[in-house]
């Protein structure tokens, strides 16, 4: 048997030995409660946030105004992922580490239908008093190496509970479909070949981001066209 092997029976023999399944128990238990009770604060998080554009929706809709949102998405970092993250940037693997350092543990996604619809709704959603924005990574103006467009808001905002008022830190994303269209697209064929793409495939997905750009150009003046015909009428 090989030296590292027989070094790690031991020291699990001698863990197992000095821990009580009791004990086991209770150390899991006391770490994981307050991990579920912080996740379920971003899920809270994720739920004001989605709330917060399906008003501005609503709002528009009663002006008589175009629906500019095509869906809302939201999603919780899985427990491997926030792990992984950790340990990559040398954050200490706690509650209290997750909280203070992973700014994308909730994350909604805006899909928005024009490309100016991005910003008129990022500007709606950051005018909101109790919206507190943290960063911002306009990949639109400037976009990724990769072809990759969206604009990137960090935001702090309060959740109302029982007895406290709670400051979450959510990453919102808003894209146009275009760039949706693009990413989803583009995170499928990177991710699911398991080796590194090869150079002339990602220069097929950077011309196909270009396309995607030019398609909500075109798109952005064919609207404006519409509705100076609309006002001629
Ligand atoms: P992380 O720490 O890895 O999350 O990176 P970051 O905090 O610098 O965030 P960044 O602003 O780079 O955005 C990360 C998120 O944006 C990812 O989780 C993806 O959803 C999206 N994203 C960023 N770059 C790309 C890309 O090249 N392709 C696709 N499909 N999505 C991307
Ligand atoms: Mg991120």
């Amino acid at each position: 048997m090989e030296a590292d092997s027989q070094e790690l029976i031991n020291i699990s023999e001698a863990l197992t030995s000095r821990l009580t399944s009791l004990e086991a128990r209770s150390w899991i238990k006391e770490q994981a409660t307050p991990y579920r009770e912080l996740m379920a604060y971003y899920q809270c998080a994720m739920m004001e946030i989605e709330t917060r554009f399906k008003i501005i929706r609503e709002d528009l809709s009663l002006r008589g105004r175009d629906n500019p949102i095509e869906s809302i998405k939201s999603r919780l970092k899985t427990p491997e992922s926030i792990v992984d993250k950790l340990i990559r940037n040398q954050f200490p693997i706690t509650v209290e580490g997750i909280e203070e350092n992973i700014f994308d543990v909730a994350g909604v996604r805006v899909i928005c239908s024009f490309c100016s619809d991005v910003y008129a709704l990022a500007e709606a959603f950051l005018r909101q008093n109790d919206v507190t924005l943290i960063r911002k990574r306009d990949y639109i103006q400037s976009p990724k190496p990769s072809g990759y467009r969206s604009l990137h808001l960090v935001v702090s905002i309060p959740i109302f509970l029982k007895d406290k008022t709670k400051e979450m830190k959510v990453e919102v994303q808003l894209r146009s479909l275009a760039m949706d269209c693009w990413a989803s697209l583009e995170h499928k064929i990177r991710y699911k070949n398991q080796r590194a793409i090869s150079d002339r495939v990602g220069e097929e997905l950077l011309a196909c981001a270009e396309i995607a750009a030019a398609l909500d150009q075109r798109f952005q003046e064919i609207r404006l066209q519409a509705d100076a015909e609309d006002r001629r009428k």
